[in-house]
């Protein structure tokens, strides 16, 4: 078998880890994927920026739109983040014949179903599970071992920053800013922590995880979104005196309307839980998934949910998936059956 051609768009916290994996690992991933896994090319922004892996410098280039256009790429990763350039560069490695992996969780939730009919169109896979919850294979599940069940709720904490921001300040005193300082060395926040704060990461993470759930088309803008910046060492203290700890929950279920057909609502915002509450005793930058189905029961899905190295792992994942269908000459789980259900009108959350 010829040798499968891997394009990486994006050498920060989790391209570089993306690039170590596909370099140290590469006679496993042959083995796992029946063919031979090459680097193509890491497209980056500056070819001398300091990184946490030694790229063979004639891979590295600035050109990312000439990388995809090359007709012998198989796999487009990207990694890069972002509305644009991310969303031009993908559709065009769809267009040019490459499966694509993303972790882009801004985009999907922004733009997502341009990207899926992009992948239909080419017949090319399109996978992303590195965008929720960073290792913890949720989105999966989710599409695929859940598909013949009933999904209504799915409840969780799924952007880390936030998570060790509200620990810290739970467990060690820590002031938000000198608790953000540390998330960010520790390279869980997003470039503008902004998004994480704010609660946009988590309400991206919502849509993206409502509109598998529900088959429903979820966008950001759809989730109801209130972040952490307005809790104060007195709301934590509070909920310390009452035995509760506060967490940033994501919460996506059916509601029934009127006429006895379901809607979806989905929401994030911060909220007071019981310390025997299972999510409480989720620490640090970890992200903790429930979900509730009808014939499943209860799910929880736990682990780390930001970082360079663990999102990596599920951007190799996927790339082992759509790589192993380039073999096949198969096209995996698309998203045919996206929009089915409606949102509930904004307000009624
Ligand atoms: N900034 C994100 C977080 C990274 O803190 O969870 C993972 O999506």
């Amino acid at each position: 078998m010829r040798p499968l051609k891997v394009a990486v768009l994006g050498c920060g916290s989790v391209g570089s880890q993306v690039v170590r994996l596909l370099l140290e690992q590469a006679g496993d991933l042959a083995a796992r994927v029946g063919a031979p896994i090459e680097l193509a090319g890491v497209a980056v922004r500056r070819l001398d920026a300091p990184r946490d892996v030694d790229v063979p410098p004639d891979l590295l280039t600035t050109d990312a739109q000439g990388l995809v256009a090359r007709d012998d790429v198989d796999v487009v990763v990207e990694v890069i983040g972002g509305i644009e350039p991310a969303r031009g560069l993908i559709l065009s490695a769809l267009e040019n014949g490459a499966s694509v992996v993303t972790a882009n969780k801004a985009l999907l939730a922004e733009d997502g179903a341009t990207l899926f009919e992009a992948a239909e169109k080419a017949g090319r896979d399109l996978y992303y599970e590195a965008a929720v919850a960073g290792a913890i294979p949720i989105l999966r599940p989710l599409r695929e071992s859940l598909a013949g069940d009933r999904v209504t709720k799915v409840m969780g904490i799924v952007n880390g920053t936030t998570n060790y921001i509200l620990d810290k300040m739970d467990t060690q005193g820590s002031g938000f800013d000198e608790a953000l300082a540390e998330a960010q060395e520790l390279g869980y926040a997003e470039a503008d922590p902004t998004a994480d704060v704010e609660g946009f990461d988590a309400a991206a993470k919502a849509a993206i995880l409502a509109s598998l759930a529900f088959h429903s088309r979820v966008t950001a803008s759809d989730v109801h979104r209130e972040g952490i910046s307005e809790v104060t060492a007195a709301d934590v203290a509070s909920a310390q005196a009452m035995g509760s700890v506060v967490k940033l929950l994501a919460i996506a279920e059916l509601r029934s309307v009127a006429g006895g057909d379901d809607a979806v609502s989905a929401r994030v915002h911060p909220v007071m839980i019981p310390r025997s509450h299972p999510l409480a005793s989720v620490r640090e930058a970890f992200n903790a998934v429930f979900v509730e189905s009808e014939a499943a029961g209860q799910l929880m899905f736990y682990g780390r949910g930001a970082g360079g190295s663990p999102t990596a792992s599920a951007v190799l994942g996927d790339l082992v998936t759509v790589a192993r269908n380039v073999v096949a000459g198969t096209k995996g789980a698309g998203e045919s059956a996206y929009a089915d259900r409606a949102m509930l009108p904004m307000g009624e959350t």
